[in-house]
């Protein structure tokens, strides 16, 4: 039995698989920002977790009182090492966008809570540049009736609602084309902090593994898909994906 640790294998076979690929997408869930201070849904203390056993969410941060990790530096070097292609998340934290990832190489499937959007033309405005007061003006879901006083869209004067998608909402068009789009052309799909448990989103990594891709899963927790996973690691991405990083630039 090798005596290497087993940590260390493991990220050996990560940064090699990262290295042959040619076209490496990765998609993350509400587990790459805990290790920021938010709670996520489904693992061990998460919001829905806490719910079935009756108890309120756990004394996490705010969005606005949080700032990216470790995990989402060591994405933003796989984009900056031209090793990634895309990023398909379907965190509303804007945490991704915060540690650098460029705009045009995320889709954000369950949108983004800074950001606003317009019912007809889908532009995007932040509440800054609306003046949206959510103490005025409330949250702006959709499900929740438009008021007089209510900002509208900057360009084309239509209804404005949050931007975050909620459950029931339509997902977000242009987002989801984006992702079919690179999810269709990778060759790795790299899965990290999701319980994989949310359709469509949860669709990708199976079909990019159906189309031939291999698949990488970093979570705590098992996810329905770990029987597809060519690796799959149970550490805590913060902790595993900076190794990666380092091995990569030592290989590349
Ligand atoms: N490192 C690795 N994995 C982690 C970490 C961590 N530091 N912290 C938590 N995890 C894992 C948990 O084990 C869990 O399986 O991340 C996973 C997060 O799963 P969910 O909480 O279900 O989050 P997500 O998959 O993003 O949920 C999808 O569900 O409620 C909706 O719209 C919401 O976007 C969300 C969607
Ligand atoms: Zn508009």
């Amino acid at each position: 039995m090798s005596n290497i640790p087993q940590i260390e294998r493991e990220v050996d076979k990560i940064a090699e698989m990262i290295k042959d690929s040619q076209y490496l997408v990765v998609f993350t869930g509400a587990g790459i920002s805990t290790e920021s201070g938010l709670s996520d849904f489904r693992g061990k203390d998460g919001i829905w977790t806490r719910k079935e056993k009756g108890l309120p969410p756990k004394h996490g941060k705010h969005f606005d009182d949080v700032k990216p990790n470790k995990a989402h530096y060591a994405i933003k070097e796989l984009q900056d090492m031209k090793l990634m292609k895309y990023l398909i998340s379907q965190n509303v934290d804007n945490l991704h966008i915060e540690s650098g990832i460029d705009s045009s190489l995320i889709s954000e499937l369950h949108g983004n809570y800074k950001l606003m959007k317009c019912m007809d033309c889908d532009t995007r405005f932040t509440r800054v540049e609306l003046k949206w007061d959510r103490d005025i003006h409330g949250r702006g879901f959709r499900t929740e009736p438009q008021q007089a006083n209510h900002p509208v869209c900057l360009e084309c004067g239509g209804r404005i609602i949050s931007a975050v998608v909620n459950f029931n909402d339509p997902m977000p068009e242009k987002e989801m084309k984006m992702s079919k789009k690179h999810a269709a052309k990778c060759d790795l799909m790299l899965v990290i902090g999701s319980s994989l448990s949310v359709q469509p989103a949860s669709n990708f990594p199976r079909k990019a593994k159906k189309n031939g891709a291999k698949l990488i899963i970093i979570n705590i927790d098992a996810t329905p898909q770990d029987d597809l996973a060519d690796i799959r690691v149970a550490h805590k991405a913060g902790k595993i994906l900076p190794y990666i990083i380092e091995k990569l630039k030592k290989i590349l």
